[in-house]
């Protein structure tokens, strides 16, 4: 009797919770401490014990719900796909769903504690991002800006998510106190999550840790230098912020109203709502956008060198585009990167440049002798040079690198012609780069593990033998040759990088 009875009311539980029903769209709000809002969609359909429908995020997209189960206490197990595109195992989300009300368990940014957040009720279809065609193409006349590639410092190799004003403030005095700015660089770049949300105008403003942009501007330029800032043509980040979807002109004139010189314009989420063959469309859309404001802004570029962004960069008015995915600071990645570099050489010009990543000198994961590969690399391919390190406690070595003058000169050449690789022989390379005055730099590069002696034959460089006028550029002395070349003993992970007067 006893038993039949608890069966009974377990059988009452039971039939209670599949009776509060889970169907409808249901969003989830995250907050980080800097204000940024994260909106997650639950689009559920319950039938009986199980769950299906899709979620929804303007950073991840539409993701179908694989399986779905709620059980006799309410709670509920989803597993989302993984975001399009996306290979993998499907994403496990727990929710409890009692009395009506809907608690889901949400990871947070990367290093936090998953939280426990009360989703509300939205109306049907909220959440879906409408895919606004882009335009027909057309060129974008060049700005007239990067004749010679692009020199600065950003934000994201050394800071990330954790940059702030002061250290952007900070940043733009350790350039001129530390000589960086007497050696080109003047550009201060804020990457990724200085965004924060739209006001009722649908005008970006910054989040709490830029409290003010303009005033922020203002002292960069008080300093000679420029201020560059960062966005997505997608609805979202890469970091998951406000990116400038449906909102081009508007954050073209805002960028413009703060005093902005540079734009870095990041894929990321854009792939939510275009296709690949959008891209050149897409960033045309905020190349327009930018010469309405009548401001010089440097337009960078960042796709990942995704659709052959090297032929149609220029027609967008791109002065610079990456042509890799991240760099890290480690030796593979930097040497991975640079070494594969030459076959982009046609597509390097005053004014637009392919722009392998950013600088990990100073970062700490490499060697002096490996960041010096860094330094030469790039500027024998007329790669952009933005510092990526915290030049507030740079070592002297560590600016004697990036600031060495003979270098910088090789990668500011005012022809604009990018290195091609002139021999390899296993780990050795000799790169060689032709300068305006007829002169030419050659790299020799050891990629083994131990010395090697390198030696170049004119030759090889398409120098007439003879007498030649040879400076090292790291040495900064001037060094002999013989009449069919020249040889140096080159450490491990390390360069010989020489200047040969015409
Ligand atoms: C992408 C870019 C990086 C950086 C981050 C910011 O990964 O390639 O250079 O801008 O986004 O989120």
């Amino acid at each position: 009797m006893r038993i039949t009875r608890f069966f009974i009311s377990v059988l009452t539980l039971a039939t209670a919770a599949f009776a509060a029903d889970l169907t409808g769209n249901w969003l989830v709000k995250q907050e980080s401490p800097d204000g940024n809002v994260r909106e997650t969609y639950f689009d559920l359909k319950q039938d009986g014990t199980s769950i299906n429908g899709v979620t929804r995020s303007a950073q991840f997209g539409e993701r179908k719900i694989e399986s779905g189960t709620i059980d006799a206490e309410g709670n509920v197990t989803l597993v989302a796909a993984p975001p399009n595109n996306r290979k993998g195992n499907g994403q496990k989300i727990q929710a409890k769903f009692v009395n009506g009300a809907l608690r889901v368990t949400m990871t947070g940014r990367p290093g936090t504690q998953p939280e426990e957040v009360t989703a509300s009720r939205a109306a049907a279809g909220a959440g879906i991002i409408e895919r606004i065609p882009p335009p027909a193409l057309k060129k974008v006349p060049y700005n007239g800006l990067a004749k010679t590639p692009p020199m600065g410092w950003n934000s994201w190799n050394k800071f990330a998510g954790r940059v702030t004003q002061e250290d952007v403030k900070g940043m733009a005095d350790a350039i001129v106190s530390s000589g960086m700015k007497k050696a080109g660089y003047i550009y201060v770049n804020i990457d990724d999550t200085w965004e924060g949300m739209r006001d009722a105008n649908g005008n970006i403003t910054t989040n709490k840790k830029f409290p003010d942009m303009k005033g922020l501007a203002d002292y960069v330029h008080s300093k000679g230098l420029k201020l560059g800032i960062y966005s997505s043509p997608g609805p979202k980040t890469c970091a998951g912020y406000e990116g400038s979807y449906g909102h081009e002109l508007q954050d073209a004139k805002q960028y413009a109203a703060w005093g902005i010189d540079y734009l870095k314009y990041d894929w990321c989420s854009a792939g939510r709502v275009y296709k690949p063959e959008d891209e050149q469309a897409v960033y045309q859309k905020m190349g327009e956008a930018l010469q309405a404001t009548g401001r010089p802004i440097v337009y960078s570029l960042c796709q990942y060198g995704a659709v052959d962004v090297w032929k149609w960069g220029p027609e967008v008015s791109g002065n610079l585009w990456r042509t890799t995915g991240d760099i890290r600071d480690t030796w593979d990645s930097m040497s991975k990167i640079g070494f594969d570099q030459g076959r982009l050489a046609e597509y390097a010009a005053p004014g637009h440049w392919n722009d392998p990543d950013m600088l990990e000198i100073g970062n700490g994961g490499m060697t002096n002798d490996e960041y010096k590969v860094h330094m030469s690399l790039w500027s024998l391919l007329s790669a952009p040079l933005l510092a990526g390190n915290d030049l507030r406690s740079a070592s002297k070595e560590i600016l004697d690198i990036l600031t060495n003058a003979e270098v910088i000169a090789i990668d500011q050449d005012p022809a604009g012609n990018q290195a091609t690789r002139a021999t390899q022989n296993g780990d050795l390379e000799v790169w060689v780069k032709e300068l305006h005055d007829g002169s030419k730099a050659v790299g020799l590069f050891n990629l083994g593990a131990a010395a090697a002696d390198i030696s170049v034959k004119w030759g090889d460089v398409k120098i007439q033998s003879g007498k030649h006028k040879l400076r090292d550029l790291w040495a900064h002395k001037e060094v002999k040759a013989e009449a069919d070349g020249y040889s140096a003993n080159v450490p491990s992970h390390g360069v010989v990088l020489i200047r040969i007067a015409k």
